[in-house]
């Protein structure tokens, strides 16, 4: 199972200024327990995911329906609907995945737009262009009118008609809400197969519902793992005290970093590449989630801890000169794995050069480990306080012990923070301004109040 180490953020350690005392703990305890009620007692959706039979039995459905025949999946999705999917191929998948041969791969290849670039759109259409007949498209949006999505779902779409005539329909899937919805209205009008995103599951909670779990299991994730996982984590977390208990102590040490102790940036650095795009999915988990104005009084707060990712060994080369004598505003929390999926060992070459020799015969694993203690040990000489997540292997249970996890400590942060973690009206502002700027119906007066703001002005330009 996943542990959390937490012994370099406390006082004894880092000092009390910026680490936790035995005191911060005692006076966190009502707090952590009031919390964990709150979010028990809520049971926001996500909650109830890793043990969803309906969802898992009709993604593996139909992942054994479409997987013989498919060579290229092509996921269109945004924010949540796109992360998720990422951060799963990403660990569980190698690097080299869509560049190996179709008897190694376990599934088709696998390409996720979640943008409008129209280059990123134009190379990858161009790619798959020669393959549409054993191409399926995975559209993501559990509004059904995010713009970039459905801007691309149109693209593709007219794309699949030109190229396939009527059979178009059959290489799309569409995961959006189970009842409403632009989306869900054209994949009923147009015979498309559809997912449905559970109605109580937000965006970015919804890795291990359809929106994440169809491509997983299409590229050969074992998605009942990653659910166990989930699971695991749910049973432990519900069951286990506070100070046992790794969502609670996660959540008492983020907050009292966050509240008490002036760090305001939370960096997730993992020393795995694997990991590196659930370092993307936790950015925007945590910035959409806790990113406020207000809190739940309708009291104007502006909080919010900004997530900020890193990778070891890499960034030391970038990034560690600021964490270690810049601003002391950050915590770090590592990512670490016990036993990496793959291990290299350094040959011999240059046994009587004493600036390399070191290095013969060594495991490429255990200088990352090694590089991973000596940052940990550099940041608290400087006072910096961090956390380790070890992770026993990169496994689909790890993964999936990983996201609920984190999820769960999201809810936590949220009810310590007194903000609702769960809505995201400043992305909504951002939404219906592109929806004016493109001219979409009803949007005038949106419009209207963006005018001073679009008109330019040269004398700012140089
Ligand atoms: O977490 C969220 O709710 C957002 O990031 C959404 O996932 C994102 O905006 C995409 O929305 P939709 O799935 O409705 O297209």
């Amino acid at each position: 199972m996943i542990q959390v180490y937490w012994k370099n953020a406390i006082a004894r350690i880092v000092g009390p200024d910026d680490g936790i005392t035995p005191q911060d703990l005692q006076d966190v305890e009502p707090r952590i327990r009031s919390a964990f009620s709150a979010v028990i007692e809520d049971a926001p959706g996500y909650t109830r995911l890793p043990a969803e039979k309906t969802c898992r039995d009709e993604v593996s459905r139909l992942a054994a329906k479409y997987r013989p025949a498919t060579t290229d999946l092509l996921v269109l999705g945004i924010g949540g609907s796109a992360l998720g999917n990422m951060a799963l191929h990403g660990a569980l998948n190698p690097a080299t995945y869509n560049m190996m041969s179709t008897a190694a791969r376990k599934g088709p290849r696998l390409y996720v737009l979640d943008n409008v670039d129209p280059t990123l759109v134009g190379d990858t259409l161009k790619l798959l262009t020669r393959r549409l007949k054993t191409t399926l498209v995975n559209v993501i949006s559990k509004s059904g009118e995010t713009a970039e999505t459905a801007a691309q779902f149109m693209i593709v779409r007219d794309l699949l008609r030109k190229k396939l005539g009527d059979d178009y329909a059959a290489h799309i899937v569409a995961t959006t809400d189970s009842s409403k919805g632009t989306l869900h209205e054209i994949a009923r009008a147009e015979g498309l197969q559809t997912l449905a995103i559970p109605d109580d599951v937000g965006g970015r909670f919804s890795v291990l519902s359809p929106v994440g779990l169809f491509s997983a299991a299409m590229c050969g994730i074992d998605i009942e793992e990653l659910l166990a996982g989930a699971a695991a984590m749910k049973k432990r977390i519900e069951v286990t005290d506070w100070l046992d208990n790794p969502a609670c102590v996660l959540a008492a040490v983020k907050y009292l970093m966050f509240a008490a102790k002036g760090k305001s940036i939370h960096v997730i650095m993992p020393y795995s590449n694997r990991l590196y795009l659930l370092a993307d999915w936790y950015r925007q988990l945590w910035a959409e989630s806790l990113g406020k104005a207000v809190n739940r009084n309708g009291d104007q707060v502006s909080v919010g801890p900004t997530p900020v990712k890193a990778l070891g060994a890499t960034d030391q080369h970038s990034q560690i000169q600021l964490y270690r004598e810049g601003p002391n505003d950050k915590l770090v929390v590592f990512l670490e794995v016990a036993k990496h999926p793959r291990d290299i060992r350094v040959p011999d070459t240059f046994p009587d050069r004493p600036g390399l020799s070191y290095l013969g015969k060594t495991k490429l694993s255990k200088l990352l480990k090694a590089e991973k203690q000596a940052t940990e040990y550099a940041l608290t000489v400087s006072r910096r306080p961090s956390v380790t997540i070890v992770l026993p292997k990169i496994t689909p249970f790890s993964i999936g012990e990983f996201i609920y996890l984190y999820e769960f400590v999201t809810s936590l942060m949220g009810e310590l923070l007194g903000i609702d973690a769960y809505n995201q009206p400043a992305v909504e502002l951002g939404k219906k301004a592109t929806f004016a700027l493109m001219g979409r119906k009803g949007h005038d007066e949106m419009k209207q109040q963006m005018r001073s703001h679009l008109r330019a002005d040269r004398r700012f330009l140089v």
